[in-house]
């Protein structure tokens, strides 16, 4: 068997490079270009834990409002968390947040070049830290993401089931890591792992690495990588409550910065968990929708059941602020919150229109 060549991807990535917004692609880089460390720093949080095709568009979004680290630190945090709403993990907004002004305030609006001080940013970790340094500075780290895991993990017919498996296949990575093209390298790993090394039904006739790759050889590529079984995820119940006041204003509640969807705009509600208690944030004549809202966590499945209510002007909630009809923009809400709004809406006279900011979910 012959070795994976760093070359042989370096060479398919010249040709093959998928363009991102913001990448800066093996032509222009021969051009001299450099990718912007700002817009490196944003668009790795953001694929933390989202898709390509997902975060195009609000890269996009942020950039035009937010063009560098200056301006995002200036953000207020309320713009940024209705901004980012339907990405999920929103705890990286609030990180990116506090980053940006690290960056902005304490160190002059200069990302660090090394791993070891882009690790020390709030919301970089160890994955983020190795993708900044290689891809907007070219230092040679290892950038391990599950796309990488799954080349690897086929490359060297690693038989060991993930998540156990995960120190074996960082060191199949560090080990065919090249000292130059870093950036390149760690991009067309990722690449190669989302557009010919996919999870089903890999395309291993366009492979550079078809000849190196000991899962091809055994016929056993498609198996690869194994995982341990998890178990399943267990439903929880809650009660969301979406009510009006009769001048058009929302009754609504920024979640505590800590916890899920922290920091987030949504509808006040009962606690989830297998029998909620009711929970309405001020006395009014609620009723109970047929539908409900469904969504699911990284660690559960939510069944919100939606109850609604016309409040009189007079309506003193214990919970939530009133939100003037103006103000409210229904792409602000996180996912979930956003269910819970699209099933409640038509309960309400004129709430159709959806505000500036519909975020294509
Ligand atoms: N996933 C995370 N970062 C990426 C990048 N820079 N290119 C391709 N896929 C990625």
């Amino acid at each position: 068997m012959r070795d994976a060549d760093p070359q042989a991807i370096l060479n398919w990535y010249d040709r093959h490079a998928r363009q991102m917004p913001w990448r800066v692609g093996p032509a222009d880089r021969t051009r001299g270009m450099r990718p912007d460390p700002y817009a490196v720093w944003l668009s790795e949080v953001m694929l933390q834990q989202t898709t390509v095709a997902a975060v195009r568009s609000y890269f996009e979004r942020f950039t035009t409002r937010w063009p560098d680290v200056h301006a995002l630190a200036a953000a207020q945090d309320g713009e940024v968390m209705g901004e980012w709403a339907g990405l999920g993990y929103y705890a990286r907004a609030r990180n990116l947040l506090k980053c940006a002004r690290v960056v902005a305030q304490e160190l002059g609006g200069r990302f660090p070049e090394t791993r070891e001080g882009l690790q020390a940013l709030p919301g970089i970790g160890p994955y983020t830290a190795a993708a900044i340094a290689a891809i907007a500075y070219d230092t040679p780290e290892t950038v391990v993401d599950g796309n990488v895991e799954r080349v690897m993990a086929r490359l060297f017919a690693i038989q060991t089931p993930l998540p156990a498996a995960k120190p074996e296949l960082r060191a199949a990575a560090a080990q065919l890591t090249p000292r130059e093209r870093a950036g390149d390298y760690a991009q067309a790993v990722m690449d190669l792992g989302a557009t010919i090394c996919t999870p089903r039904q890999p395309a291993c006739g366009l492979c550079p690495w078809v000849r190196g790759c000991a899962a091809h050889a055994q016929g056993i590529a498609g198996d690869l990588p194994r995982r341990t079984a998890t178990p399943p995820k267990p439903t929880r119940h809650g009660i969301a409550y979406v009510g009006r006041r009769a001048d058009g204003a929302w009754l609504v509640e920024r979640r505590p910065d800590k916890g899920l969807l922290g920091g987030m705009l949504g509808w006040p509600g009962s606690d989830w968990n297998d029998a909620p208690e009711p929970a309405p944030p001020v006395a009014a004549r609620w009723l109970r929708l047929d539908a409900e809202a469904r969504h699911t966590f990284t660690h559960f499945h939510l069944h919100l059941a939606v109850e609604v209510a016309d409040l009189p002007v007079s309506a003193a909630p214990y919970r939530g602020h009133f939100m003037p009809t103006a103000e409210f923009r229904p792409g602000d809400l996180p996912t979930v919150m956003r269910k819970v709004f699209d099933l409640a809406r038509g309960n309400f006279d004129n709430a159709d229109a959806s505000g500036p900011h519909e975020n294509g979910e």
